[in-house]
Formats: structure tokens, C-alpha cells, sequence
């Protein structure tokens, strides 16, 4: 169970060091919005990835149910749990002390009951300790949006590809392209806006589209796959790392191989072992062999 007495003594701990930590808000978000700041986001799952991503300034961090592939190993993010995310929420929130954290609620806890979806998104709060939820869809779930935010849950929305609705649509595709599509979606971003969400992701859908929801709506738009004219960007952390092995979507850019020096460095490691070359007498304690005479 997250606990407020523990944030509160690491807080007076950093306070006493003279490390000042203000939370990034809901609502920074959207003067971010209105001064034309970009906000950077970046998914987190564990606590030492968070606590590097909060470090470097990182303002937005998502507990992603994309944990499904990069973490888990699934192919999708369909067999994602509320307690794979609860527990990852925990730990992202024990790294992060500026960002705020936005937890994925994941397939079908948000869609049997208004009820339910509730006390799911309470659950990722409490238990979680998360700042925010974000839910997949629009028009439909606008109604389960404005009730979280009237129960002090902020929401983050995501429209365009949806992944937990995979099966639907039938594979990884760009949303919106024709006229129709693209209306529907801008009726979407206008009923989540009113419904109250404080940030949109929009995943895949064309870059004149995603520019024309932004500039509607009042809540600042994330882009993912979307182009440069939304008021920010989401990616898998993974992928801008290189970390994640099976592919490299179309709409990420790789800014380090991690995957390539973690390989190396493991090669070097296994070999150290192997020849005998690591550990050495500097990584163990030592005492005086005497002591031990007569023992064996
Ligand atoms: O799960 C996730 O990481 C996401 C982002 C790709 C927006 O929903």
C-alpha cells in the first residue's frame, strides 16, 4: 500500500539536504500548453529507469501497459494486468520526485462498469501511488472521464491507434486518414477536452490531423507517431534507447544502442568469469587465514 508518511520523510530528507522538489501538475501542463513549451514524456517501469529519467528532466512518466512487450514479453498489450501496473506504478513513483507519474489503466478494467473503472483507477492512486490514470478511447468513455475527474482522479486520454483495441482494428495502423475518420477523432478530442482530461495522446494519426486536434482543444496534445505539431511527445523508453530487440517502430528515433553495450558488456563479464579474471580478492572481504588453521 503506497504510503504518504513515507513521501513525506523522503521529502524533509531532501529538504533538509537543501534539495527543493516541486511536482510537475496536471495543470503545468496546460500553461505549458498555452505558453507553447513542449512537454517530453517518456514511459518508465522500474525504479532505476525512473529515477535516470526524472534526474534528466523528464517532466511526464508513463506506466505504460506497452510493459506488455518491452517488459513482459507479450505481444501485445492485451494480457497486461492492474497489478502489473500497480506494482510498476509503486516503483516508478519510489524513483521519480519531480515527474508527475500517469499509470495505464489496462484492458478491460475500464469498460464492464463506470463502477468498476472506478475503483480501478483508485486502486492505481492508492496502491500505485499514481498522479493520474490514462484510459484508450473517446466519445464512449467521455462520461467515465468527467466522473474520475469530479472524483479527483486527473486523466490523461488516448485516441488515433489504440492498442487494446488490436483486435478491432486488426493490426498497427495509422488512424484518421480519411475524412470521415478524421472528423470522428476531432469529435473525440472535443468530448474528452470537455470531459476534462488534462493531456491527449495521439498515437499514429496524420501530422495535419494531429495539428488540427491541438490547435482545437485546450488540453495540450502528446504525440506518438503523430508529428511535430502536437504540444508534445510520448515515447517507449525502449525504443529511444535501443533496448527493446524484436523491432524499431517507424516513429521513434534511437538515441543511444543500449542493447548493443549491454551485449558487449556482458560478453566481457561472462569471459571475466570464465578466465578467472573477475572476481578478484578487492571485491570480497578478507580476514587473517590463521584464524581458520585447524578448521577443515
Ligand atoms: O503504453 C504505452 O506506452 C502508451 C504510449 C505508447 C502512449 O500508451
Amino acid at each position: 500500500m503506497y504510503r504518504v508518511g513515507s513521501l513525506q520523510g523522503e521529502r524533509s530528507r531532501l529538504l533538509a539536504r537543501g534539495v527543493s522538489v516541486t511536482r510537475v501538475t496536471p495543470g503545468q501542463l496546460r500553461q505549458m500548453k498555452e505558453r507553447g513549451e513542449r512537454i517530453p514524456v517518456l514511459t518508465a517501469y522500474d525504479y532505476s529507469m525512473a529515477r535516470l529519467l526524472d534526474e534528466a528532466g523528464v517532466p511526464v512518466l508513463l506506466v505504460g501497459d506497452s510493459m506488455g512487450m518491452v517488459v513482459l514479453g507479450h505481444d501485445s498489450t492485451i494480457p497486461v494486468t492492474l497489478e502489473d501496473v500497480i506494482r510498476a506504478t509503486a516503483a516508478v513513483r519510489r524513483g521519480a520526485r519531480r515527474a508527475l507519474v500517469v499509470a495505464d489503466l489496462p484492458f478491460m478494467t475500464y469498460r464492464v462498469s463506470d463502477e468498476e473503472a472506478l475503483r480501478n483507477a483508485a486502486r492505481l492512486v492508492q496502491e500505485g501511488g499514481a498522479h493520474a490514470v490514462k484510459l484508450e478511447g473517446g466519445r464512449s468513455v467521455a462520461p467515465l472521464v468527467r466522473r474520475l475527474v469530479d472524483s479527483g482522479i486527473p486523466v490523461m486520454g488516448h485516441l488515433g491507434f489504440t492498442p487494446q483495441s488490436i483486435l478491432q482494428l486488426g493490426g498497427v495502423r495509422v488512424q484518421g486518414r480519411a475524412r470521415a475518420a478524421a472528423a470522428d477523432l476531432l469529435h473525440d478530442a472535443r468530448a474528452l477536452d470537455e470531459a476534462g482530461v488534462f493531456a491527449l495522446v495521439l498515437e499514429l494519426v496524420p501530422t495535419p490531423l494531429a495539428g488540427l486536434i491541438s490547435r482545437h482543444i485546450a488540453a495540450p496534445t502528446i504525440g506518438i507517431g503523430a508529428g511535430p505539431e502536437c504540444d508534445g511527445e510520448v515515447q517507449v523508453v525502449h525504443d529511444i534507447l535501443g533496448l527493446y530487440p524484436d523491432f524499431v517502430p517507424r516513429h521513434t528515433r534511437q538515441y543511444a544502442r543500449l542493447g548493443d553495450t549491454i551485449s558487449a558488456a556482458v560478453r566481457e563479464y561472462v569471459a571475466d568469469v570464465q578466465q578467472r579474471r573477475f572476481p578478484t580478492r578487492e571485491h570480497a572481504a578478507d580476514m587473517d587465514p590463521t584464524l581458520l588453521e585447524g578448521l577443515e
